[in-house]
Protein backbone atom coordinates (compact mmCIF):
# COMPACT_ATOMS: atom_id res chain seq x y z
CA UNK A 1 0.00 0.00 0.00
CA UNK A 2 1.43 3.02 -1.13
CA UNK A 3 1.28 5.92 1.65
CA UNK A 4 0.98 3.92 4.29
CA UNK A 5 1.64 3.89 7.06
CA UNK A 6 1.55 7.52 7.55
CA UNK A 7 2.97 8.07 10.75
CA UNK A 8 6.24 5.95 11.07
CA UNK A 9 7.73 6.22 14.50
CA UNK A 10 10.93 4.34 13.23
CA UNK A 11 11.90 7.57 12.00
CA UNK A 12 13.09 9.14 14.88
CA UNK A 13 14.72 5.75 15.71
CA UNK A 14 17.31 5.60 12.53
CA UNK A 15 20.49 6.24 14.20
CA UNK A 16 22.13 7.59 17.36
CA UNK A 17 22.19 11.21 16.36
CA UNK A 18 18.03 11.52 16.19
CA UNK A 19 17.73 8.89 18.87
CA UNK A 20 20.12 11.36 21.01
CA UNK A 21 18.57 14.91 20.00
CA UNK A 22 14.79 12.84 20.94
CA UNK A 23 15.39 11.19 24.08
CA UNK A 24 13.43 12.26 26.61
CA UNK A 25 15.92 11.05 29.68
CA UNK A 26 19.44 12.49 29.70
CA UNK A 27 21.65 11.12 32.51
CA UNK A 28 24.78 13.59 33.77
CA UNK A 29 27.18 13.76 36.36
CA UNK A 30 25.34 16.06 38.23
CA UNK A 31 22.74 13.39 38.30
CA UNK A 32 25.02 11.42 40.66
CA UNK A 33 25.67 11.17 44.46
CA UNK A 34 28.75 8.47 45.28
CA UNK A 35 28.18 6.45 48.21
CA UNK A 36 31.92 5.78 50.51
CA UNK A 37 32.57 3.32 53.64
CA UNK A 38 34.69 4.75 56.01
CA UNK A 39 35.93 2.06 58.63
CA UNK A 40 37.87 2.70 61.87
CA UNK A 41 40.49 1.00 62.52
CA UNK A 42 42.23 0.05 58.71
CA UNK A 43 45.12 0.85 56.94
CA UNK A 44 43.92 -0.15 53.79
CA UNK A 45 40.94 -0.12 51.65
CA UNK A 46 38.84 -3.51 52.20
CA UNK A 47 36.34 -4.84 49.62
CA UNK A 48 33.27 -5.81 50.28
CA UNK A 49 32.47 -9.41 49.56
CA UNK A 50 28.92 -9.27 48.60
CA UNK A 51 29.47 -5.91 47.07
CA UNK A 52 32.60 -6.77 44.35
CA UNK A 53 34.30 -3.67 43.59
CA UNK A 54 32.91 -1.57 46.51
CA UNK A 55 35.29 -0.87 49.40
CA UNK A 56 35.67 0.37 52.84
CA UNK A 57 37.91 3.10 53.47
CA UNK A 58 40.35 4.04 56.09
CA UNK A 59 40.42 7.40 56.94
CA UNK A 60 43.49 9.19 55.04
CA UNK A 61 44.95 9.22 52.17
CA UNK A 62 43.36 6.29 50.22
CA UNK A 63 39.73 8.15 51.09
CA UNK A 64 41.14 11.39 49.20
CA UNK A 65 42.85 9.45 46.73
CA UNK A 66 39.04 7.74 46.25
CA UNK A 67 37.74 10.99 46.01
CA UNK A 68 40.18 12.55 44.26
CA UNK A 69 39.33 10.15 41.23
CA UNK A 70 36.18 10.55 41.06
CA UNK A 71 36.39 14.02 40.73
CA UNK A 72 38.56 14.43 38.21
CA UNK A 73 35.75 11.61 36.26
CA UNK A 74 32.60 14.52 37.33
CA UNK A 75 31.82 13.28 40.60
CA UNK A 76 30.63 16.23 42.89
CA UNK A 77 28.65 14.74 45.52
CA UNK A 78 29.23 12.00 47.86
CA UNK A 79 27.41 10.56 50.62
CA UNK A 80 29.39 8.64 53.90
CA UNK A 81 28.49 6.00 55.93
CA UNK A 82 30.55 5.11 58.71
CA UNK A 83 31.57 2.27 60.34
CA UNK A 84 33.54 2.71 63.68
CA UNK A 85 35.15 0.15 66.08
CA UNK A 86 32.96 1.03 69.50
CA UNK A 87 29.11 0.56 69.42
CA UNK A 88 27.13 0.76 72.34
CA UNK A 89 23.26 0.97 73.12
CA UNK A 90 23.10 4.58 72.52
CA UNK A 91 25.25 5.06 69.64
CA UNK A 92 27.51 7.48 71.52
CA UNK A 93 30.13 6.81 68.73
CA UNK A 94 28.21 8.28 65.81
CA UNK A 95 28.26 12.10 67.54
CA UNK A 96 32.00 12.21 69.03
CA UNK A 97 34.03 15.03 67.85
CA UNK A 98 36.48 12.54 66.58
CA UNK A 99 34.46 9.42 65.37
CA UNK A 100 35.38 8.09 62.34
CA UNK A 101 32.30 9.93 60.32
CA UNK A 102 33.32 13.31 61.72
CA UNK A 103 36.60 12.80 61.06
CA UNK A 104 36.29 11.72 57.58
CA UNK A 105 33.80 15.16 56.70
CA UNK A 106 36.21 17.16 58.17
CA UNK A 107 39.64 15.64 56.31
CA UNK A 108 37.38 15.58 53.33
CA UNK A 109 36.41 19.49 53.49
CA UNK A 110 39.68 20.16 54.30
CA UNK A 111 40.67 18.65 51.36
CA UNK A 112 38.03 19.65 48.90
CA UNK A 113 36.17 22.25 50.06
CA UNK A 114 33.35 23.38 47.93
CA UNK A 115 34.99 21.42 45.37
CA UNK A 116 32.72 18.18 46.52
CA UNK A 117 29.27 18.73 48.43
CA UNK A 118 28.97 16.61 51.31
CA UNK A 119 26.15 14.18 52.47
CA UNK A 120 26.30 12.23 55.53
CA UNK A 121 23.89 9.93 56.18
CA UNK A 122 22.49 10.01 59.78
CA UNK A 123 21.65 6.89 61.67
CA UNK A 124 22.29 4.54 64.45
CA UNK A 125 22.36 1.63 63.31
CA UNK A 126 26.20 1.50 62.76
CA UNK A 127 26.76 2.80 65.70
CA UNK A 128 25.04 0.30 68.13
CA UNK A 129 25.11 -3.06 69.48
CA UNK A 130 21.59 -4.00 68.64
CA UNK A 131 21.91 -2.75 65.42
CA UNK A 132 18.42 -0.32 65.44
CA UNK A 133 18.02 2.93 63.81
CA UNK A 134 16.70 4.55 67.15
CA UNK A 135 17.03 3.31 70.70
CA UNK A 136 15.59 0.29 71.63
CA UNK A 137 13.86 0.35 75.46
CA UNK A 138 11.65 -1.88 76.78
CA UNK A 139 7.94 -2.92 78.47
CA UNK A 140 7.64 -5.90 80.30
CA UNK A 141 9.68 -8.31 78.02
CA UNK A 142 8.96 -6.50 75.25
CA UNK A 143 11.10 -4.49 73.35
CA UNK A 144 10.65 -1.51 71.30
CA UNK A 145 12.21 1.33 69.44
CA UNK A 146 11.29 4.30 71.29
CA UNK A 147 10.81 7.15 68.95
CA UNK A 148 11.11 10.00 70.87
CA UNK A 149 14.06 9.07 73.13
CA UNK A 150 15.36 8.71 69.31
CA UNK A 151 14.73 11.94 68.05
CA UNK A 152 17.15 13.77 71.05
CA UNK A 153 19.93 11.40 69.32
CA UNK A 154 19.70 12.21 65.67
CA UNK A 155 19.33 15.19 66.48
CA UNK A 156 22.69 15.08 68.54
CA UNK A 157 24.26 13.08 65.74
CA UNK A 158 22.93 15.97 62.48
CA UNK A 159 24.82 18.46 64.97
CA UNK A 160 27.92 16.41 65.25
CA UNK A 161 27.93 16.12 61.48
CA UNK A 162 27.38 19.69 60.43
CA UNK A 163 30.29 20.78 62.77
CA UNK A 164 32.26 18.27 61.07
CA UNK A 165 31.56 19.54 58.21
CA UNK A 166 28.36 18.02 55.82
CA UNK A 167 26.97 20.33 53.71
CA UNK A 168 23.52 17.91 53.50
CA UNK A 169 22.65 15.57 56.73
CA UNK A 170 20.71 12.34 55.29
CA UNK A 171 18.51 10.88 57.84
CA UNK A 172 17.44 7.72 57.41
CA UNK A 173 16.08 6.43 60.75
CA UNK A 174 12.82 6.39 59.80
CA UNK A 175 11.69 7.73 63.24
CA UNK A 176 8.68 10.27 63.33
CA UNK A 177 9.39 13.38 63.72
CA UNK A 178 13.46 12.99 62.59
CA UNK A 179 13.30 15.93 59.90
CA UNK A 180 11.99 18.35 62.59
CA UNK A 181 13.80 17.69 65.36
CA UNK A 182 17.01 18.11 63.11
CA UNK A 183 16.06 20.98 61.50
CA UNK A 184 15.55 22.45 64.82
CA UNK A 185 18.89 21.51 66.26
CA UNK A 186 20.85 23.03 63.41
CA UNK A 187 18.90 26.21 63.58
CA UNK A 188 19.28 26.61 66.98
CA UNK A 189 23.08 25.98 66.59
CA UNK A 190 23.46 28.78 63.85
CA UNK A 191 23.37 25.63 61.20
CA UNK A 192 20.49 27.63 59.28
CA UNK A 193 22.16 26.67 55.73
CA UNK A 194 23.26 23.08 56.33
CA UNK A 195 20.97 21.21 54.09
CA UNK A 196 18.43 18.12 55.22
CA UNK A 197 17.97 15.29 52.36
CA UNK A 198 15.28 13.05 53.92
CA UNK A 199 14.89 9.35 53.57
CA UNK A 200 11.28 9.90 53.48
CA UNK A 201 10.14 7.21 51.59
CA UNK A 202 11.75 4.12 52.89
CA UNK A 203 10.73 0.77 52.48
CA UNK A 204 11.68 -2.21 54.82
CA UNK A 205 13.57 -4.32 51.88
CA UNK A 206 15.44 -7.10 51.46
CA UNK A 207 17.92 -5.62 49.21
CA UNK A 208 19.96 -3.74 51.97
CA UNK A 209 21.19 -6.83 52.93
CA UNK A 210 24.80 -6.55 51.47
CA UNK A 211 24.81 -3.34 53.05
CA UNK A 212 24.10 -4.60 56.32
CA UNK A 213 27.28 -7.00 55.86
CA UNK A 214 29.47 -3.99 54.28
CA UNK A 215 28.31 -1.91 57.71
CA UNK A 216 28.24 -4.76 60.14
CA UNK A 217 24.39 -2.92 60.80
CA UNK A 218 21.96 -6.18 60.51
CA UNK A 219 19.77 -5.67 63.80
CA UNK A 220 20.95 -8.29 66.44
CA UNK A 221 16.88 -9.14 66.90
CA UNK A 222 13.84 -8.32 65.46
CA UNK A 223 13.76 -6.58 62.21
CA UNK A 224 13.04 -2.96 60.94
CA UNK A 225 9.35 -3.42 59.66
CA UNK A 226 7.91 -0.86 62.94
CA UNK A 227 9.43 1.74 60.90
CA UNK A 228 10.52 0.96 57.73
CA UNK A 229 7.28 1.36 54.99
CA UNK A 230 5.84 -2.21 53.71
CA UNK A 231 6.53 -2.39 50.53
CA UNK A 232 3.13 -3.61 49.83
CA UNK A 233 2.06 0.21 50.25
CA UNK A 234 2.65 3.31 47.78
CA UNK A 235 -0.25 6.13 48.72
CA UNK A 236 1.72 6.03 51.81
CA UNK A 237 4.57 6.97 50.40
CA UNK A 238 2.52 11.05 49.98
CA UNK A 239 2.17 10.66 53.72
CA UNK A 240 5.52 10.39 54.44
CA UNK A 241 6.83 12.91 51.55
CA UNK A 242 4.98 15.61 52.80
CA UNK A 243 5.60 15.30 56.55
CA UNK A 244 8.96 15.65 55.72
CA UNK A 245 8.48 18.30 53.70
CA UNK A 246 6.48 20.01 56.53
CA UNK A 247 9.13 19.65 58.78
CA UNK A 248 11.76 21.29 56.65
CA UNK A 249 13.42 18.84 54.29
CA UNK A 250 15.11 20.48 51.61
CA UNK A 251 15.03 17.13 48.98
CA UNK A 252 12.98 14.09 49.30
CA UNK A 253 14.20 10.27 48.57
CA UNK A 254 12.67 6.74 47.74
CA UNK A 255 14.30 3.97 48.61
CA UNK A 256 15.14 1.46 47.06
CA UNK A 257 14.91 2.71 43.72
CA UNK A 258 14.58 0.13 41.06
CA UNK A 259 12.44 -2.00 42.50
CA UNK A 260 10.21 0.96 43.27
CA UNK A 261 9.81 2.94 39.94
CA UNK A 262 6.31 3.32 40.46
CA UNK A 263 6.67 4.97 43.97
CA UNK A 264 9.67 7.63 42.54
CA UNK A 265 7.06 8.76 39.88
CA UNK A 266 3.83 8.74 42.49
CA UNK A 267 6.14 11.70 44.78
CA UNK A 268 7.87 13.41 41.62
CA UNK A 269 4.31 13.93 40.58
CA UNK A 270 2.94 14.90 43.59
CA UNK A 271 6.16 16.87 44.74
CA UNK A 272 7.24 18.41 41.39
CA UNK A 273 8.57 21.33 43.48
CA UNK A 274 10.69 19.55 45.37
CA UNK A 275 14.25 17.50 44.42
CA UNK A 276 13.91 13.83 44.13
CA UNK A 277 16.80 11.55 45.42
CA UNK A 278 16.24 8.05 44.51
CA UNK A 279 19.01 5.00 46.17
CA UNK A 280 19.84 2.58 43.96
CA UNK A 281 20.47 0.09 47.29
CA UNK A 282 23.27 -2.24 47.76
CA UNK A 283 21.18 -5.76 46.79
CA UNK A 284 20.36 -3.78 43.29
CA UNK A 285 23.79 -3.91 42.85
CA UNK A 286 24.90 -6.95 43.91
CA UNK A 287 22.15 -8.57 41.30
CA UNK A 288 23.97 -6.81 38.38
CA UNK A 289 27.27 -7.59 39.44
CA UNK A 290 26.89 -11.12 39.81
CA UNK A 291 24.69 -11.62 36.49
CA UNK A 292 28.03 -9.45 35.25
CA UNK A 293 30.61 -11.29 36.96
CA UNK A 294 28.81 -14.63 35.67
CA UNK A 295 27.72 -13.38 31.78
CA UNK A 296 24.85 -13.61 31.94
CA UNK A 297 24.65 -9.75 31.06
CA UNK A 298 26.19 -6.95 29.86
CA UNK A 299 26.86 -5.13 32.81
CA UNK A 300 27.82 -1.32 31.39
CA UNK A 301 24.06 -1.76 28.75
CA UNK A 302 22.19 -3.17 32.40
CA UNK A 303 23.17 -0.16 34.41
CA UNK A 304 22.97 2.57 31.37
CA UNK A 305 19.46 0.81 31.53
CA UNK A 306 18.54 0.85 34.88
CA UNK A 307 20.17 4.20 36.02
CA UNK A 308 17.47 5.86 32.83
CA UNK A 309 14.99 4.22 34.00
CA UNK A 310 15.04 5.52 37.50
CA UNK A 311 15.71 9.01 35.60
CA UNK A 312 12.40 8.59 33.75
CA UNK A 313 10.40 7.45 36.49
CA UNK A 314 11.57 11.21 37.65
CA UNK A 315 14.04 11.13 40.02
CA UNK A 316 16.39 13.98 40.11
CA UNK A 317 19.72 12.75 42.22
CA UNK A 318 20.36 8.91 42.06
CA UNK A 319 22.86 7.56 44.96
CA UNK A 320 24.18 4.55 43.16
CA UNK A 321 27.66 2.47 43.93
CA UNK A 322 28.22 2.19 40.20
CA UNK A 323 28.87 6.20 40.24
CA UNK A 324 32.56 5.45 39.56
CA UNK A 325 31.77 3.30 36.48
CA UNK A 326 29.03 5.62 35.68
CA UNK A 327 30.76 8.73 35.53
CA UNK A 328 33.14 7.26 32.93
CA UNK A 329 30.52 5.50 31.29
CA UNK A 330 29.11 8.95 30.42
CA UNK A 331 32.62 10.55 29.43
CA UNK A 332 33.07 8.04 26.24
CA UNK A 333 29.16 8.81 25.51
CA UNK A 334 29.49 12.25 25.55
C1 LIG B 1 20.75 3.06 57.55
C2 LIG B 1 20.90 2.81 56.11
C3 LIG B 1 20.78 1.59 55.44
C4 LIG B 1 21.06 1.85 54.10
C5 LIG B 1 21.34 3.19 53.99
N1 LIG B 1 21.23 3.77 55.25
C6 LIG B 1 20.53 0.24 55.97
C7 LIG B 1 19.23 -0.15 56.54
O1 LIG B 1 18.27 0.61 56.62
O2 LIG B 1 19.20 -1.30 56.96
C8 LIG B 1 21.04 0.83 53.01
C9 LIG B 1 21.78 1.19 51.77
C10 LIG B 1 22.00 0.07 50.83
O3 LIG B 1 21.48 -1.06 50.98
O4 LIG B 1 22.75 0.29 49.87
N2 LIG B 1 21.87 3.71 58.09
Amino acid sequence: MVGYPKIRPRRLRQNKNIRDAVAETKLTHDNLILPIFVKEGISKPEEISSMPDVYRYPVGDPLIKFVEGNYSKGIRKVILFGIPSFKDNIASSAYQKDGVIQRSLKLLKETFGDKILLFADECTDEYTSHGHCGIVNYRGKQYYIDNDESLKVHAKIALSQAEAGADVIAPSSMMDGVVGAIREELDRNGFTDTLIMSYSVKYASVFYSPFREAASSAPAFGDRKSYQMDPRNANEAIKEARLDLEEGADILMVKPAHTYLDVIRLVKETYPEYPLAAYHVSGEYSMIKAAAINGWLNEKVAVLEITHAIRRAGADMILTYYAPKLAEWILEAS
